[in-house]
Parts: C-alpha cells; structure tokens; sequence
C-alpha cells in the first residue's frame, strides 16, 4: 500500500538540526518567550471580563454571517475608535486574518510588494491571492521604489505590505516613508501591526509613533493574541473595505467567530491600554533591558520593542537549551522562521521582568558571546 515518506522527511530534518517539537511549559520559569508585554492575560479585569462573557456560552457556534453577532460588534466599534478608523473587522486570529484580508483584496492584475522579513502569515496571505508579488529589500525604500519603477507599471491596483514591528527581530518598519511611495505611486499599504499595538504610539501603534494619520490608502492589521494577551485579529479601515471584507474575505466568512468569553476579555485589555500606563511601562522596561543587554555586548543598538534577537548561529538550540536548564525560557528560532546563518534567541520582555531577571538572562548568553 502507498505510504507518505514523511518519516524519511523527518529524518532529513533532524539531520538538518531543524525537527521541531513541543514541549510543556513549566511554572517556575523565567519567561521570555511570551508576546504577553502587557502581562495582559492573566490581569484580574481581563478574567473578569472572560467571566462576564461565559453568560453567552463557550463558543461563538457559527460563522458570523450565519449566526449572527454575540458581542463582536461592541468589540469592532471600540477597536474603530482606538484605531481611529471608520470601522473594523475582528478575526479568529491573526493568522486568519492577514490570510483572509491579503487573499481577498489582491487579484489578478494587482501588484503586491512585500518585506523580505514578513511574517508568515502574509507570505501565505500573498501567495493565496492571484497577485503578482515581488519582494523589497527588508526596510528599504529605495528597493521598493526601484521595484515600482522597474516592473510597476501596468497594474490594476499596487499594495505595499508590511509588518509595523517585525515579529523576529524588533525593528520597525520606515511607514512614514513607505506612506509616501505609496502616495507617489497611488498604491495602498496593509501594515501588520501585530507587535506594534499596544506597545508604539502610546499603545495606539506604528502608525501613531511615525504621527501618521490613518487614511483611505492605510489597512491597518492587528492581533489580539499579543499586548491584548487574548486571541483573535482585525483589520481595520474605511466602512467599504469592511463591508467588502464581510462579503469576500473567506477565512471571515468560512470560519467560526471568536469565542463570546475572548471577546469580552479582550475589551477590557482594550480599555487598559487605553489608559496608557501600562504601555509607558513597558517602554520603562525596554529602556531598562537596552541598559543591561548593551552592558553585557549582547545588543548593538538599543531597542524601541520589547523583541530582542540575539543572533547565535548554529548554536542557537544548545543555548536555548542550556538556558532552560538553568530555568530561563527564551526559544531558539531558526529556519524557515529566520534566514539560514541568522539563528537567534528571541527575548521578548513583558510589564512583569525586572532588572534583575535582565541581568540573569545576561550573565548567562555573555559566557557564549566571549
Ligand atoms: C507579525 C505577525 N503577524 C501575525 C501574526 C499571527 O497572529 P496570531 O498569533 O494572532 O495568529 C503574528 C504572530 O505570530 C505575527 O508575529
């Protein structure tokens, strides 16, 4: 009988050093892993609100369309505001919804330029849809428009898309600048702020840290599994793009809605961040892991995010490993995650890290950089 070789694939990739596996997480550990920077998930309103939400059940049992709204509309209607937007669509994740959006706006005859470093989900997103695509140097607007200039002509419609904080190494996307290639080259930008909302722009995002007002040609992207510590994405932008997404996006439209608890929880992370403190203290801490990582050589420049990569190389693994032994989580990433030779050790730093638990982290990464 036929059999799948996915036994002899997998040896390949243990081979290769890159099998990958799950392991349970411990209690007792210091964690760096975590995209939690507000240590929103645990915060006693949030549970509040989950409980407040159990009334309309588990699960949002069906697809909007079908089922109808529970509570996803005060969600949409708060997340508009505070994006400062006409309206937004909320997601099952982040995942589905740069999938759903990129897949639904980008047809044949349509033009997408993309950042080398995006996250995966708009890769997929790109290649779902029937669009050209064509790679620009990562953050670099002068590859960007020489790309425009040498193959963007004839185009129904040309979209710039971006991470605002791209997710492996911290950095933030030049979206002042990329805002007006687009508006020279009439094109719209999808910026993917899954790592910028709640920590840039006094929480408000990537947009708001370059002053960039949200405008006709801006799709801004979100998640709500990140600073919002919850589940869930959205898109958010002017009222046509969100009905034409309720009729098109097909990860929307085919999916189950966020569950009632999740959304009523993420409603309260909202009004936290909203207040503003929790992100002024997230930037405190940031200033704080800058200090102690520059001190040890272990970052060049200081950072605006709290996502530190360490690069490593090859012994990424064995380190992180070693790490865990000494009971600090901070996960090995590697390829295809990031550019082969570029295997680092992700920190990501949250509300609730010290100084000390920097210094901990520190110490020990220093005895592998001498
Ligand atoms: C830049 C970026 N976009 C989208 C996603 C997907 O979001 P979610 O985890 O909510 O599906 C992630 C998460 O890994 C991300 O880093």
């Amino acid at each position: 009988m036929f059999r799948l070789r996915l036994k002899e694939e997998l040896e390949f990739l243990r081979r290769s050093n890159l099998y990958r596996y799950l392991r349970n997480r411990e209690e007792d550990i210091l964690d760096f892993s975590s995209n939690d920077y507000l240590c929103l998930s645990k915060h006693p309103e949030v549970i509040e609100g989950v409980k407040e939400g159990l009334r309309y059940g588990l699960g949002a049992t069906g697809s909007r369309l079908t089922s109808g709204n529970i509570n996803h509309e005060v969600l949409e209607e708060r997340l508009a505001e505070f994006k400062e937007t006409e309206r937004a669509l909320v997601y099952t994740t982040g995942y589905s919804t740069n999938l759903g959006v990129i897949s639904a706006l980008c047809k044949q005859g349509d033009l997408i330029l993309s950042d080398r470093l995006n996250h995966a989900s708009i890769i997929d997103g790109c290649r779902l849809s029937r669009a050209d695509v064509e790679i620009y140097d990562h953050c670099s607007i002068e590859s960007l428009v020489n790309i425009l200039e040498e193959k963007g002509k004839g185009y129904n419609n040309i979209f710039i898309v971006t991470d605002g904080v791209f997710s492996m190494d911290g950095d933030i996307a030049p979206l002042k600048d990329i805002k007006k290639v687009a508006d020279e080259y009439n094109s719209v930008v999808i910026v993917d702020d899954a790592h910028g909302t709640g920590v840039l722009g006094g929480g408000k995002g990537t947009l708001k840290h370059f002053n960039l007002k949200p405008s006709d040609n801006i799709i801004q992207i979100g998640t709500l599994s990140k600073a919002f510590g919850g589940l869930g994405g959205f898109v958010c932008g002017i009222e046509e793009l969100i009905e034409y997404l309720i009729n098109t996006s097909r990860s929307f439209i085919y999916s189950t809605a966020l569950p009632p608890p999740v959304v009523s929880g993420v409603l309260k992370s909202l009004e936290l961040i909203e207040e503003g403190g929790l992100t002024r203290k997230l930037q405190g801490k940031i200033r704080s892991a800058n200090k102690v990582f520059r001190s040890y050589g272990l970052i060049e420049r200081d950072s605006l995010t709290p996502i530190y990569p360490i690069i490593l190389g090859e012994r990424t693994m064995e380190i992180s490993e070693y790490l865990l032994k000494n009971k600090i989580f901070a996960p090995g990433i590697r390829y295809p995650s990031v550019p082969r030779g570029l295997e680092r050790i992700r920190v990501s730093i949250n509300v609730g890290h010290k100084e000390e638990d920097f210094e901990r982290l520190s110490r020990l990464l220093a005895i592998f950089s001498l």
